[in-house]
């Protein structure tokens, strides 16, 4: 993945491309199931929160492409990570990408658009508080939700979204074991299955707020 707006060795956190990605990418494993789970649901409308190293986004691309059917794949980064500058080229992702330069928060308040897969790994001092949103208005009924960061001890918040699964028994489950020494899965992945007739279609914007 060429990067724009970043021609030099560091970003603006000061980290090479390669440090960057050690810190914020989701592991492998999981990217792996992430990229199966869109390949088998056959996935038509795709968000994905938080773009950052691209390695989720990359490997989305290539499940999409190998369904090869047309799809609406929106990514949203404030690019809060490198001071509002781009360090990506949606053109070189998938013909079906379109970025959105916003806020998490801004652009899922304003969204009226629904998708039947949503991965969400971009505001995480923040996403918590519109989890029940993202849910109700923006997930297809059908549709699967992913969560990276649920386990993160940085981000207790983000563990209300766990628990609002639990508490509105919403079918998910939750992946955080690493066998691996380079492997931070612990930080937890929540795959949330809004299952027609098992889960709540609606639920309190705030369903996940502490
Ligand atoms: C943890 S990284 C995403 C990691 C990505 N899934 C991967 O595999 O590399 C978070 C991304 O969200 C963006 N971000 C952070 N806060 C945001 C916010 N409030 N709204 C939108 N994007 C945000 C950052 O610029 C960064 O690109």
């Amino acid at each position: 993945m060429r990067r724009a707006g970043c021609d030099a060795s560091e970003n603006a956190m000061g980290m090479t491309p390669e440090a960057y990605t050690q810190l914020v990418a989701i592991d492998d494993c999981h990217i792996e199931l992430l990229a199966a789970l869109v390949k088998a649901h056959k996935s038509r409308s795709l968000l994905e929160l938080g773009y950052g190293s691209g390695r989720s986004a990359a490997a989305l691309a290539r499940a999409v492409a190998a369904n090869a059917v047309p799809v609406r794949y929106d990514i949203v980064d404030s690019w809060a990570d490198n001071q509002g500058r781009p360090w990506a080229e949606p053109g070189s992702l998938s013909p079906h990408v379109r970025f959105h330069a916003a806020t998490e928060e801004a652009f899922v308040a304003a969204c009226t658009d629904r998708y039947d897969f949503i991965l969400s790994d971009a505001d995480h001092a923040g996403s918590h508080k519109w989890f029940g949103r993202v849910y109700s208005r923006l997930l297809e009924e059908g549709g699967i939700l992913a969560c990276h960061d649920v386990l993160q001890p940085d981000f207790p918040n983000l563990f209300g979204i766990y628990k609002a699964c639990l508490k509105y028994q919403i079918p998910h489950m939750l992946f955080h074991r690493s066998t691996l020494a380079e492997e931070r899965c612990q930080r937890g992945l929540l795959v949330v299955f809004k299952t027609p007739g098992l889960a709540p279609v609606e639920l309190p914007d705030d369903a996940a707020a502490i």
